[in-house]
């Protein structure tokens, strides 16, 4: 009787499974299209059988006459839940949670996770101001966004590109959202990209920081700072119960794979390894971290070991810069007069996106580990559920927080622990690094 319980129970997880099972293999096969090989539809193939192996064995194990069947038809039961399945445990925002009358910016808006927060906002009825660095994306994706609207919503571009590889754009784009906008009540740092793996030497913006560093922490952390008067803005007729501000922080997971960032930023004299050279030349850290998120098949840094779809160093400690930027945000004191604003960081898990392009995951080398980590890809309508949590869910939840891939709460001492922990005091001390940057170069 128990095992009949069981197998309905299995079979009705099943059923769940498929749905984002078929949703899987378009992924791959969308992406074999827009990369022009085939190694998608072999990674699909690789996973449909990957998969069919995965729902056989509980059936094996019914009819278990050793333990190994048992072993295997466990194993495969972890898989399926904590790898395809995981949908059901991810965060989904009540159905009623509405945003409508507040201002939202997304940075790297045009595609996506940040194309997908962007529906998901103005489906809330948000009005979504959309920063890209790219006129033309800009205005094709807001006008993606509003043809998805149902509700009340809407969605323009920002009448200035945003290059966050120059701090003078991001100073004429933050003018530019305050000549546009009235108010600005959620802002999501979301721009970001993946330095590619086979990169000789680290690339560097305009005022001559690294790339990543310069572009994901320091061009948002002066965004932020240009625009924290808007947001800390308190509406002309406010009253006790205003729904406070908010800053959303895309970080990653990988941002536990960083090595600690006193020794790339702070160690030595002068500026520490601003350039990034130290960084780049660094192998990625492998540890036990590394092997837990490939067991849970999250994230593609922990392959990086493998030579496959590797992060570079310089991107992890970028995403770490932002995780520790949320923490120190969260901790500012609350000015006298001024509106409360939220900061929370998130890592959205391991989603579908453009930002793989150039990570050898669609590589016809990749192909066997591609249909392994296509297991864990999201597509981007669900990769952003944890920042819809960071941007609607209860203040005092969300609030100097990192919300991992499921969207759960974390506090920062409990992340990023292989990189030597996201504490206060080297959040603080990242900060005060970065205002004498912003300072002297912007
Ligand atoms: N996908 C994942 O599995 C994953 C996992 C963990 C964290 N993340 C984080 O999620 C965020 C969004 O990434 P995604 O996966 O949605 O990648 P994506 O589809 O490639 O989108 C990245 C966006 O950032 C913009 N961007 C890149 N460089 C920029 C610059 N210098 N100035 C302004 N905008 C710039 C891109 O604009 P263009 O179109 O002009 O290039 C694009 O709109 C990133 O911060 C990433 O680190 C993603």
């Amino acid at each position: 009787m128990l095992l009949l319980h069981l197998l309905t129970a299995w079979g009705l997880l099943s059923t769940v499974c498929f749905a984002r099972l078929v949703e899987l293999i378009a992924i791959a096969r969308s992406a074999a299209a827009d990369h022009g090989s085939d190694s998608g539809l072999v990674s699909a193939a690789l996973l449909a059988l990957l998969a069919a192996t995965v729902l056989y064995l509980p059936l094996r194990a019914a009819r278990a006459r050793s333990s190994l069947d048992v072993l295997l038809a466990t194993l495969a039961g972890l898989t399926l839940v904590f790898g395809l399945c995981d949908g059901p445990f991810l965060y989904r925002p009540p159905r009623t949670a509405s945003l409508s009358g507040q201002t939202v910016l997304i940075t790297g808006a045009n595609s996506g996770i940040g194309l997908a927060a962007a529906k998901a906002a103005a489906a809330r009825g948000a009005d979504v101001f959309l920063a890209c660095r790219s006129p033309v994306r800009c205005s094709a994706a807001a006008a993606e966004v509003r043809l998805s609207l149902g509700a009340a919503g809407s969605a323009a571009p920002v009448a200035k590109p945003l290059d966050l590889t120059d701090l003078r754009s991001v100073a004429e784009f933050a003018a530019a959202f305050q000549r546009q906008a009235q108010r600005l009540d959620i802002l999501v740092l979301n721009a970001g990209f993946a330095a590619g793996k086979d990169d000789q030497r680290p690339a560097h913006t305009a005022q001559g920081i690294e790339l990543s560093l310069g572009a994901m922490h320091v061009g948002h952390a002066l965004l932020t700072k240009l625009l924290l008067p808007l947001l800390e803005r308190k509406p002309a007729r406010s009253s006790a119960t205003e729904a406070p501000a908010r800053i959303v922080t895309v970080s990653s997971e990988a941002s536990s794979l960083a090595r600690p960032m006193h020794s790339s930023l702070f160690a030595g004299r002068g500026e520490g390894d601003l350039r990034g050279e130290l960084t780049h030349a660094q192998a990625p850290l492998e540890t036990p971290s590394a092997l837990a998120n490939l067991l849970l098949g999250r994230i593609p840094a922990a392959f990086s070991g493998l030579g496959f779809a590797g992060f570079s160093p310089t991107y992890l400690r970028a995403k770490l810069a932002n995780v520790l930027f949320a923490r120190a945000m969260g901790e500012r004191p609350l000015r006298r007069g001024a509106r409360r604003v939220l900061s929370t960081a998130v890592g959205p898990g391991f989603v579908a996106t453009d930002i793989f392009a150039n990570s050898g995951l669609h590589s016809l080398g990749g192909v066997a580990m591609g249909a392994l980590t296509l297991i864990a890809v999201r597509p981007p309508h669900m990769g952003v559920l944890p920042i819809v949590r960071a941007m609607m869910d209860d203040a005092d939840s969300v609030d100097a927080v990192y919300l991992d891939s499921m969207g759960y709460a974390n506090q920062f001492d409990a992340v990023c622990w292989a990189a030597g922990g996201c504490g206060g005091e080297e959040a603080a001390r990242l900060m005060q690094v970065t205002e004498r940057l912003i300072r002297s170069k912007g």
